[in-house]
């Protein structure tokens, strides 16, 4: 919560702590109402600073007793102003003992210690464990910590903290005790503690050393029927690390604990990880295949950091990329390498492409448009963002693109050798890749400093003379706020050459020979390669497996592109392929819709969508990918003036015209689609399902008699969530008579599972039928809180940024509803609050009626009275 006006802070204004800290003994006296956390800091001057006395930081607490080196200090031996407690004079080695108070049961915020159904959780990541203790709060002061807990045993049966238990027991008044050691040093963020009444599944698992661990996920009683996939996936988590980067577990324990109320995914606190109650509970009656693919990158994700983020962690915040970038490279990985087959990988490549254009390029061309590793913030908790997070995977991937996979290891290896158990910055992630394999990465560095989406444009000229085809690259970023102008990206560029068969033909560059693919280095603003002996005039493919996160321009004409679609041995691109198709008759039928004009779909491609659906040479995902067209936000996004309603009739247009055309081939496709038997939630199977139920959504798309009664089957019969959920979608976008009764029966049926409602809310949510005053009744509805962020997310998020046609409504409703929420959301949970604010970033393109709506509600909320810092950076970038 803010205290006064916010204020930026600088990447460049970064200077050392004064004083290190050795070690840290925590003894916390848990009680909802008033918790007594003591603190005893072993400390001593930083050799490395010039500046004078110690700093701790604090927020909401109250202050019992403060010593240094066992004498009692007064006001005026120390000052606390703005959250922040100073001693100015203090010898090199000092002891300190803190002891202050904290409610938990008031904190409604979820960062810090809190309370959840009855349990004591806590959130330190990022600037959390200042609202437990005072404490120098960066990550660049790492420490051993030792912690005691003692609370009542009945109803705090279980007591977990960081890394070892070394002593349990019984205390009076039927309270207990647990003391726990973590062996490792670590910063404040990765702190946890756990009080509550949960039960675990176990076991031991073997290292590769030969060790025996034990791997524990702690969930409510009532949920270890949803605990299989969580603990699988840690294991086969425990296991890539070990055989793709020789990185085990430095841990005897490894917990997971589920949390129902949590702002977050995940979060990778030293060997006790804690969850979103989402990333970790399934089984085929209550989760979908997308939760369980969730499930296991997250799990990986989480695991991961355990190397990438806390053995070798961030200098400071603003080098954040330097774990979530690369961790999740890493977990995108592990999840390729989990399905096992080319085709499989190919597909995840895709899902993250998606994911990419969907929210980071428009991220990357908004008020909020930031570097990978950004030069200021207000509120850090506004920087886990899509940038730092998916385009910093990226960037982390044009190393392996670059080094290729062993030159990539190479670049690890030496990483870790310099760097374990240190506190580091971008850079040196990106020198130890430089020196590992003796390249220059002097020029790699503008991925981390300029944002903007690069935009790529190509051309190409064929002479039937020399053989040859010359290849222009040329690069260009858009300015973006506080960097009007960039400075050439190294950007790698795959390509390949498609001869009139669809075969790769052999590739020659500079002298050099390739594959069917050659990995091109774009440095300068433009540059022309030289592919030589080419037999026939190409089609090339350009940016194979999406080699950099950018626009590409080429003037493809419809035949290259129906021709890489059918042929391209680049399973990324010949998606891409198909993705152009539609996005150019998108377009045009958007503007025929907003016109008024007729609305017109082509044979050739309808013809181009039944040969990819009926081709059972490829695999059931990617045909799925293939036949999804661009969501109305990639549309908007292609789009100077946005024009939600026009958008979404032309997509919705172009979704029956196939379903008309297609519909022998879909029912075909969706009866040789289907799963008997037991649920698995393998890729193969998931694929099929995925194959058979956006069949389904496009018979539903162009509704008769047939359609209709196959989703209301389906709904009825399905074995499965993710069955359910497709049916239901289905009958509820088909306006069809039997969706109201299908969602009562939905709700009634899974009214005690807390993910499945989340579902329910987020379907009608996002239902084009759904407006704003249906959102505000469902918001009455007895199962809606503001106060569980998944809960608000599945209502209000997935209508701001899911229900565009809607939430665009002309007469501003949705946005007069956007900024009631918003400023109700700030008053119990600031971060989650400020996450909806986003939903308005991308306001200025959008027609002048409309914009003037969406301004008056930014300033509404711009005006509201002690708005949080989280909030106000948004919003005060949004109008600037
Ligand atoms: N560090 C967590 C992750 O990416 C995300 C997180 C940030 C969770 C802040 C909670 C609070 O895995
Ligand atoms: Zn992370």
């Amino acid at each position: 919560m803010r205290t006064d006006t916010p204020q930026t802070i600088y990447r460049k204004d970064y200077t050392p702590p004064a004083y290190l800290v050795d070690t840290v003994e925590l003894g916390f006296d848990l009680d909802p109402e008033t918790t007594i956390v003591a603190s005893r800091l072993t400390m001593r001057r930083n050799p490395d600073s010039t500046e004078a006395g110690i700093e701790l930081y604090g927020q909401n607490l109250k202050l019992v007793a403060l010593r240094m080196n066992g004498a009692t200090l007064r006001e005026g031996d120390y000052r606390i102003s703005s959250n922040v407690l100073r001693i100015s004079k203090a010898p090199d080695q000092v002891t300190l003992e803190i002891e202050t108070l904290t409610s938990p049961a008031q904190n409604t915020t979820l960062n810090g210690l809190y309370v959840s159904n009855g349990n004591f959780f806590t959130q330190c990541e990022a600037e959390g464990f200042r609202c437990i203790t005072y404490f120098p709060d960066r990550p660049d002061v790492m420490a051993k910590y030792t912690v005691m807990l003692r609370a009542d045993k009945q109803k705090y049966p279980v007591l977990l903290s960081n890394g070892n238990l070394v002593e349990a027991g019984d205390l009076p008044d039927g309270r207990h005790y647990a003391k726990w050691e973590d062996p490792f040093k670590k910063p404040s963020y990765l702190f946890a503690l756990v009080a509550a009444r949960l039960v675990c599944q176990e076991e031991t698992f073997k290292l590769m050393d030969g060790r025996d661990a034990l791997l524990q996920v702690w969930v409510e009683d009532g949920n270890l029927d949803k605990t299989d996939y969580a603990m699988q996936s840690l294991k086969n988590s425990i296991r890539w690390d070990e055989e793709r980067f020789g990185l085990e577990l430095d841990l005897d324990r490894f917990m997971i604990v589920a949390v129902s109320d949590f702002n977050m995914g995940a979060m990778e606190n030293k060997g006790l990880n804690i969850f979103n109650t989402k990333f970790v509970l399934a089984n085929s009656r209550v989760a979908t295949d997308v939760d369980y693919a969730g499930i296991e990158a997250v799990v990986g994700h989480e695991y991961f950091h355990n190397w990438t983020g806390n053995r070798v962690t961030c200098r400071d915040w603003f080098q954040l990329s330097l774990k979530e970038g690369l961790t999740v490279f890493r977990d995108q990985e592990f999840s390729a390498d989990m399905i096992g087959t080319d085709s499989g990988r190919a597909v995840t490549r895709i899902e993250q492409v998606r994911t990419l254009r969907q929210a980071q390029f428009p991220e990357d061309a908004g008020p909020m448009a930031h570097p990978v590793r950004p030069d200021s913030f207000v509120e850090i908790n506004n920087f886990y963002t899509v940038t730092v997070y998916e385009k910093g995977a990226e960037v982390v991937r044009m190393y392996q693109t670059l080094l290729g996979r062993d030159g990539f290891r190479k670049g690890m290896d030496l990483y870790f050798k310099r760097h374990d158990e240190q506190a580091v910055e971008c850079d040196d992630f990106r020198a130890a890749m430089a020196d590992a394999n003796g390249r220059d990465l002097a020029q790699f560095e503008r991925w981390y400093s300029q944002a903007g989406t690069p935009v790529l444009t190509a051309s190409g000229k064929y002479d039937a003379r020399w053989l040859t085809f010359e290849l222009t690259l040329s690069q260009s970023c858009p300015a973006t706020p506080g960097q009007p102008d960039k400075l050439p990206f190294h950007i790698p560029v795959a390509v390949g050459l498609l001869g009139a068969d669809g075969k790769d033909l052999p590739l020659t560059v500079g002298g050099k020979q390739h594959g069917g693919t050659a990995v091109l280095e774009l440095t300068e603003a433009s540059q022309v390669f030289r592919f030589t002996g080419v037999k026939e005039e190409p089609t090339p493919s350009i940016l194979r497996d999406f080699s950099a996160p950018v626009v590409l321009n080429y003037p493809y004409t419809d035949d290259e592109l129906l021709h890489l679609f059918s042929h391209d041995s680049d399973p990324v691109n010949r998606w891409e392929a198909g993705q152009r198709l539609a996005m150019e008759r998108l377009l045009k039928l958007t503007a025929a819709s907003a016109h008024g004009s007729k609305q017109e779909l082509d044979d050739t491609f309808i013809e181009a969508m039944r040969k990819i659906l009926v081709d059972e040479s490829l695999d059931a995902a990617f045909r799925e990918n293939a036949l999804l067209l661009p969501s109305e936000t990639m549309v908007a996004e292609q789009m100077e003036v946005v024009d939600p309603q026009a958008i979404h009739r032309a997509r919705q247009f172009m979704r029956r015209v196939i379903g008309e055309r297609l519909r022998a081939d879909l029912h075909a496709q969706y009866d040789a689609n289907l799963t008997p038997g037991d649920y698995s939630p393998d890729a193969i199977s998931a694929g099929k399902r995925g194959l058979k139920n956006i069949a389904l959504a496009y018979l539903s798309a162009a509704p008769d008699e047939h359609s209709d009664a196959l989703a209301r089957r389906q709904f009825d019969e399905a074995g499965n969530m993710t069955d359910r959920v497709a049916a239901l979608v289905s009958l509820i976008h088909s306006e069809s008579a039997g969706a109201a009764l299908a969602l009562e029966k939905f709700y009634d049926e899974f009214d005690n599972e807390a993910l499945v409602i989340d579902k329910w809310f987020a379907m009608q949510a996002a239902a084009p039928g759904t407006d704003v005053a249906m959102v505000r009744s469902l918001m009455r509805h007895p199962a809606f809180t503001l106060k569980n962020p998944n809960r608000a997310r599945s209502l209000l998020f997935n209508f701001a940024n899911g229900n565009p046609a809607q939430f665009h409504a002309p007469d501003g409703s949705g946005y007069a509803y956007w900024a009631e929420q918003v400023m109700a959301l700030d008053k119990l949970n600031p971060q989650v609050a400020a996450r909806l604010a986003r939903s308005m970033d991308r306001w200025r393109r959008y027609s002048p009626a409309l914009q003037a709506q969406m301004k008056t509600a930014l300033q509404k909320v711009a005006g509201a009275p002690k708005l949080s810092n989280d909030v106000t950076e948004v919003i005060t970038k949004a109008l600037s």
